[in-house]
């Protein structure tokens, strides 16, 4: 800094009552504060209200948001170069310099032409110059200050975020912080109490509290139970000016919800429960439901259910729907007769699934209650002795013959007669009748095992009281043997054999048949008439060797045998018959093969067969031989 050049600072006041035209004249020529350096521009001004602040040289203060009619005084420039006489011109330049600040270049008044608001712009660095009015020669270096814009209270505190929710588990003890509320003020927090906030509760007392300096809400009161009221709403104050009278205020809502804890025990609203169940009743039949009560939600008002104890334990179970949170008893096993056992008890419990340890303390978080299941008479349907009767009936055995008898019987109270028919459902079931009332089955008519050898019917049991009640039973009935078939060869055989065969030489095995069982079939004899030119010879098993017994027949002779054979079983009574085999005489070549047989042996009546003539002999054989 050059020479000495003073600028008068005028002060803003703080006070809006001081901004009055008068104030501000008698203000703008009143008392000045001087502070001077020796040598160089000077900064004349007043402090009213700011002693605490240090004297800054360099800045004028404006008050923001005034209204007046006349423009503000903000400060005067002044060199004491300046004797008066209007040589000097002051100069204003930078920011706001010309629109928002002007200056009365003769006196050196600044004034403020607009309204400010330091919320949105708080100062204004200005350049201000003193010259020669008619050199324009610059009497001064330039000198830069600021103009800063001085905060009134106009803005009031505002929650930024909200309305709020918040949660805090119920039963939470006093104190507990539940959530902090921030309201911001947009005044100057630097300066006054225009942005030094306050908070208090307007709603939601005494449950909650919140804490004048941080805006944390805390619980406020002991055990409070969600069971009871779940929702709270909180209204949070805001109040500037250190919650003074004349601050401006904002608010703020805040739902605040209870969250559950387990701090209820389920309960069963009834001591016993009564329920019935069908003694017919299949496994896994629904009985009944229960439910415990528990106030709780979630987790903490979840249950399950067990049979502790009861004469019933062994016979039902019961499952937690996981749903409906109800006891669901059901039939676990058969064994329930009404006759025998008309009523059974359990013991249930309800118990929570998941503990809060801290409620431990309130007894055991669980309840027993009595089940009582009465069982109810079923009207169930006869029941057999067997529920498969072998039976034996000799075949050919006369009609009427008794087979066997089945028994069947109602066990309800009730002991309904039973009558029994048999169910129709082939052909065989017409050989067997049995009696509605005894249950004895007897045959219709002779049966043939050759034919069937079991007959497997179904009879029929029906309550006489309730035509709906029926049951059944299988009856497999074995045809017994008797021996009533003959054996007989298995074919009529014919053989042809070479003139000179050898003795000894086999002609035919022959085999015979047996339709009877092998008690009465199978172990035959064969026997022929002694006979001079063949012989049989009785094998082990179901045959015959037919061999020559004198070698080098003659065909011219006799080209035709006809040898009758007996077989008999072994069966009681014996039963034979009497099979014929055709031997044919041939004559041979030197290696064994047939040469020629007679297709006719005989010279027989035009029309008739060697069979027909077979059968012919035969007969004359088998009437010759009885
Ligand atoms: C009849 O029952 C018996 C014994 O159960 C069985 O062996 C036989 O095969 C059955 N017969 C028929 C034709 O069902
Ligand atoms: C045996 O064969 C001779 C002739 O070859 C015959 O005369 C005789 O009657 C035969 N005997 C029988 C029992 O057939």
């Amino acid at each position: 800094m050059g020479r000495d050049f003073y600028l008068h600072l005028l002060l803003a006041c703080l006070s809006i009552a001081q901004w009055n035209s008068s104030a501000l004249a008698r203000n703008s020529t009143g008392s000045q504060v001087s502070s001077r350096s020796r040598h160089g521009m000077g900064i004349k001004g007043q402090v009213l209200h700011r002693s605490k602040r240090g004297w800054v040289w360099n800045q004028f203060f404006v008050i923001e948001e005034y209204t007046g009619p006349d423009p503000v005084l903000v400060g005067r420039l002044h060199t004491d170069l300046d004797s008066g006489g209007g040589k000097i011109r002051y100069i204003l330049s930078g920011e706001g310099a010309g629109t928002i600040f002007v200056i009365d270049e003769k006196t050196g008044n600044i004034h403020a032409t607009k309204t400010l608001d330091r919320e949105e712009r708080a100062q204004y660095t200005l350049m201000a110059q003193a010259v020669d009015r008619i050199t324009n020669k610059p009497l001064e270096a330039p000198s830069q200050f600021i103009v800063k814009v001085q905060d009134i209270n106009d803005n009031p505190p505002v929650f930024l975020n909200g309305p709020h929710h918040a949660t805090v588990p119920e039963m939470s003890n006093v104190g507990t912080s539940v959530i902090q509320v921030t309201a911001t003020d947009a005044d100057d927090p630097s300066y006054g109490n225009s942005a030094r906030l306050v908070y208090s509760i307007l709603e939601g007392q005494p449950y909650f509290s919140v804490e004048p300096q941080t805006g944390i809400i805390r619980t406020a009161l002991p055990n409070m139970d969600r069971e009871a009221r779940e929702e709270y709403l909180v209204v949070i104050q805001a109040k500037d000016m250190g919650g003074h009278m004349g601050g401006l205020s904002g608010t703020t809502k805040v739902t605040i919800t209870l969250t559950d804890v387990n701090d209820n025990p389920p309960k069963f609203p009834q001591s016993v429960y009564q329920m019935s169940l069908s003694e017919a009743a299949k496994v896994g039949t629904v009985v009944g439901q229960l439910k415990a009560r528990d106030p709780d939600v979630g987790e903490n008002g979840m249950v399950t259910y067990s049979i502790i104890d009861g004469d019933g334990k062994d016979l039902f179970e019961i499952t937690t729907d996981s749903q409906s949170q109800e006891g669901i008893v059901k039939l676990k096993k058969l064994g329930m007769d009404y006759e025998t056992k008309k009523s059974y008890s359990l013991k249930v419990e309800a118990a929570n699934v998941f503990f809060d340890t801290r409620f431990v303390s309130r007894g055991p978080f669980k309840d027993t209650t009595t089940v009582k299941i009465s069982v109810e008479d079923a009207d169930e349907p006869p029941i057999f002795s067997q529920s498969v009767y072998f039976m034996k009936v000799n075949e050919s055995a006369p009609a009427g013959t008794p087979v066997g008898q089945v028994h069947a019987m109602d066990h309800d109270l009730g002991r309904s007669p039973i009558r029994y028919s048999i169910e129709q459902q082939s052909y065989m079931d017409r050989f067997f009748i049995i009696n509605a009332q005894s249950g004895v089955i007897k045959t219709t008519e002779p049966l043939d095992r050759e034919l069937t050898a079991w007959q497997n019917i179904s009879v029929i049991a029906t309550e006489v009281n309730n035509h709906i009640h029926t049951s059944r039973a299988q009856v497999a009935i074995k045809i017994r043997d008797i021996n009533d078939n003959a054996p007989e060869l298995a074919e009529p055989y014919e053989a042809d054999m070479c003139e000179n065969a050898n003795a000894g030489k086999l002609i035919q095995t022959i085999k015979g048949v047996d339709k009877d069982e092998s008690a009465n079939g199978p172990r035959f004899t064969f026997t022929m008439a002694p006979n001079q030119n063949f012989t049989l010879i009785q094998n082990s098993g179901h045959t015959a060797d037919i061999k020559v017994r004198r070698g080098a027949m003659n065909r011219r002779k006799q080209e035709v045998y006809l040898l009758p054979v007996v077989i008999s079983d072994g069966g009681s009574p014996l039963l034979s018959s009497t099979g014929t085999l055709t031997v044919r005489v041939c004559s041979c070549r030197a290696d064994g093969s047939v040469q020629s047989c007679n297709t006719e042996p005989l010279t027989l009546p035009a029309g008739l067969s060697t069979g027909a003539l077979i059968a012919i002999l035969t007969c004359i054989i088998i009437l010759l031989g009885k």
